[in-house]
């Protein structure tokens, strides 16, 4: 078995392909993961030059950077990996413009820093909203609470316990030079602050990521003082992820970009 490109006492973290080595993760409890949304999606030529590695071409006739995510063609990794993982507990990043994965069980809203989606906005609406699937049968998630009228009682407030399904973060920005992406090193990064109230609905038991890139799910959980597992396909983002693993509780990641 190939060793770890990082450990510590919380986390485990591999650098590989995850479809081709399930025994790397579908061993934990719940999965935290956001896959490739099989959007295609590229930088556009949009110079982002903190990144890492990047080819150069030309766009209307510039010099330019252009970035993409592996497997992002289709949904193909996604699906892939649901298959391996069951129907057990499971929360997911996508987007509202591809179909959901098969059983989705609530959808909940990831809202963008401040500039999100600023690049592919329609009109003068930033796309700055992404879905955030949750999975798999029994009640880990709790009790569903009956809906239609009548299922609470006149004088009895919503349980003070549930929140929004809408996930808002206080990152602010995500594309500039001291925003989310440059500093967590990832163009897809996501907040340390959504991601550390999606873990704290989870059930009990080790967070599994199989699509790491930076290490933000993995980052959280440790946070959280969870035990976790991830997986990256390319080098550059699991040495990220190392890092800020390494960081510890200082990680850039969380609030402050
Ligand atoms: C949307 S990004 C995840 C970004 C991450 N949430 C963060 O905050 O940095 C998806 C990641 O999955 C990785 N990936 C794609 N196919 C993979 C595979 N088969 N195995 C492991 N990682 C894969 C990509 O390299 C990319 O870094």
């Amino acid at each position: 078995m190939t060793s770890p490109y990082y450990q510590d006492e919380n986390v485990t973290l591999y650098c590989g392909d995850c479809l081709e080595h399930p025994e790397w993760w579908t061993g934990a409890d719940v999965l935290v993961t956001d896959p490739p949304y099989g959007i295609k999606w590229t930088t556009h030529g949009v110079s982002r030059t903190s990144f890492g590695d990047r080819n150069k071409c030309d766009f209307n006739g510039t010099q330019r950077d252009v970035q993409s995510i592996a497997n992002d063609t289709d949904t193909s990794a996604r699906d892939h990996a649901l298959a391996l993982w069951g129907d057990r507990p499971a929360i997911m990043f996508g987007s509202l413009f591809k179909p959901p994965p098969r059983d989705v069980r609530h959808i909940g809203i990831y809202v963008k820093p401040l500039d999100g989606g600023a690049l592919s906005a329609f009109g003068k609406l930033r796309r700055d909203c992404e879905a955030i699937y949750f999975l798999g049968h029994g009640e880990q998630w709790g009790r569903q609470v009956k809906t239609g009228r009548g299922a609470l009682p006149k004088d009895q407030r919503p349980p003070t316990e549930m929140r929004s399904s809408i996930f808002g973060t206080r990152v602010r920005f995500l594309g500039t030079p001291a925003g989310l992406s440059a500093q967590c090193g990832h163009p897809h990064a996501k907040p340390g602050d959504v991601l550390e109230a999606l873990i704290a609905l989870c059930p009990t038991g080790v967070i599994a990521d199989p699509f790491a890139g930076s290490g933000s799910t993995l980052v959280a959980a440790k946070l959280l003082g969870r035990k976790a597992v991830g997986v990256e396909l390319e080098e550059r983002y699991c040495e990220v992820a190392a890092r800020r693993l390494s960081q510890g509780v200082l990680d850039f990641g969380e609030w402050s970009a």
